[in-house]
């Protein structure tokens, strides 16, 4: 461990280290959960069991904070079905899944799990480290939107004082996806992520990942020279073979390239075998790591169904869709959700985002809105401008080198209305300000803000 941050983040909310309940039908394993965590100074399993009834009884005999369930039980019931059950009876408990389930159907285990209230699941085995990142990273996300809460709230204004855990509170994924290429992804993602990072009133988590083939568009960021990038091929030799909670440490200190302003990219492979390497496991492993390490990531997709874009759309919070307004361009849209849809990803934290919306074209966001009905639209479109392409031909970031142009100002607001509570609110509402830090050099002259 290089970082002791992430081991603190239990302690500081507890103070001492979490009481944990075993619920497994596996005892050998119970037991050695028991006696492994033993003296362990973030979570301790005090007791294993194979009963829900004696779970439930031992929560409040043992004042216990943390419940794992092991899916695998037997007996008619899932172990997410009485997770669930767990969940919903002891609010103020978090509630982990452990599962032996193999890369994506861990993963749709995951997506199940965590909409019906359990905080993660972990893949069995793993190590007594991996549990305790999990956990503390998702500590760290709750405690990260309730100062955000509060803040926005001045502070005021609960109910029954003191400080009260969120029920849901969690880190974003958010997939930039489209059915087309040159829609904007890339710009989109890039701009999205700088933005995040660039964020005047908070300190946000943010990692970009570009899984696009060839060189991607993290050239914008990184500059234009591809050999001191670190790629998501250069993942496999740390997580060779399935789904791995990694060390933060290593991660940073290896798996991703942190620029000045704090952002972390991982930029696309290099070559087209590189490409090739990019399984299903693989993406799973990286965005799963990434998410537990920052509040926001955001994943540039290629223009493609095949099996890493399926991964990614399942594994995100947020897909936005970036869709130009043409007419085969629209089909293209909707024939990319259409498949996307009936390969199980839900629907319902779809965003369609209109890029490059000319002032006088010859289909309105109206009409493209309808062709699109079936999906939530962002509200604000993104406007073609000169600024984007300007910026982009000397490799720079639109909403941190042309802050007040056009279509940064409605990346702003766009960004703030499909990522609520980040803080986001006031950026979109006039104030572009940039954290020190980037790459290019702070702009000389800032222009006053007026309205939009
Ligand atoms: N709103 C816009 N106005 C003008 N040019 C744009 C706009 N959005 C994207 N572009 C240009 O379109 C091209 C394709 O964008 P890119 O983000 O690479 O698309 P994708 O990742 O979908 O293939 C780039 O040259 C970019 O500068
Ligand atoms: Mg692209």
């Amino acid at each position: 461990m290089s970082a002791a941050e992430p081991l603190s983040a239990i302690r500081a909310r507890f103070g001492t280290a979490m009481r944990g309940v075993v619920l497994t039908s596996d005892h050998e394993w119970g037991d050695e959960l028991v006696r492994e965590y033993q003296s362990n100074s973030d979570i301790r399993f005090l007791v294993q069991t194979g009963s829900e009834d004696t779970l439930r009884a031992a929560i409040p005999k043992y004042g216990a904070n943390l419940v794992l369930v092991d899916h695998g039980l037997t007996g008619n019931e899932t172990g997410l079905a009485v997770a669930e059950r767990v969940a919903q009876a002891f609010p103020k408990v978090q509630v982990y899944l452990a599962s032996t389930e193999p890369g994506q159907a861990l993963v749709a285990l995951h997506n199940a799990a965590v909409s019906r209230g359990i905080r993660s699941v972990i893949g069995r085995p793993f190590t007594s480290e991996a549990l305790v990142t999990v956990v503390s990273s998702i500590l760290t996300h709750d405690q990260q939107a309730q100062d955000m809460l509060l803040a926005q709230t001045g502070g005021g204004g609960r109910v029954g004082g003191g400080r009260r855990p969120l029920q849901t509170a969690g880190s974003h994924l958010v997939a930039v996806a489209g059915g087309k290429g040159g829609v904007g992804k890339s710009q989109v993602s890039v701009n999205l992520a700088a933005m995040i990072r660039a964020c005047p009133t908070a300190d946000i988590a943010t990692a970009l990942a570009d899984l696009e083939r060839y060189a991607g568009s993290t050239h914008l960021l990184l500059g234009p020279t591809i050999a001191e990038r670190v790629r998501i091929t250069d993942w496999l030799a740390m997580a060779p073979d399935g789904v791995h909670a990694l060390d933060p440490g290593d991660v940073r200190d290896s798996l991703i390239q942190e620029l000045p302003s704090g952002l972390h990219v991982l930029a696309a492979p290099e070559c087209i075998e590189d490409h090739d390497q990019m399984t299903t496991e693989l993406v799973t492993t990286v965005l799963n790591n990434l998410r537990l390490m920052h509040t926001v990531t955001v994943v540039d997709l290629p223009a493609e169904t095949t099996e890493p874009v399926l991964t990614a759309m399942h594994l995100a919070t947020v897909v936005v869709l970036v869709t130009n307004l043409d007419k085969p361009t629209l089909n293209k849209s909707r024939a990319f959700l259409g498949e996307m849809r009936q390969r199980g990803v839900d629907m319902g934290k779809v965003w369609v985002l209109f890029n490059r919306v000319p002032a006088h074209g010859l289909i309105s966001v109206q009409d493209a809105a309808n062709v699109l009905s079936e999906y939530r639209v962002c509200g604000t479109e993104l406007p073609e401008d000169p600024e984007v392409q300007r910026t982009r031909d000397l490799d720079q970031v639109t909403v941190l080198d042309a802050p007040d142009c056009p279509w940064s100002r409605a990346l702003r607001r766009a960004a703030a209305d499909i990522l609520p509570g980040l803080g986001l609110e006031l950026s979109a509402a006039g104030v572009s300000g940039r954290r020190g830090g980037g790459r290019s050099a702070p702009t000389k002259k800032r222009k006053f803000l007026g309205l939009f």
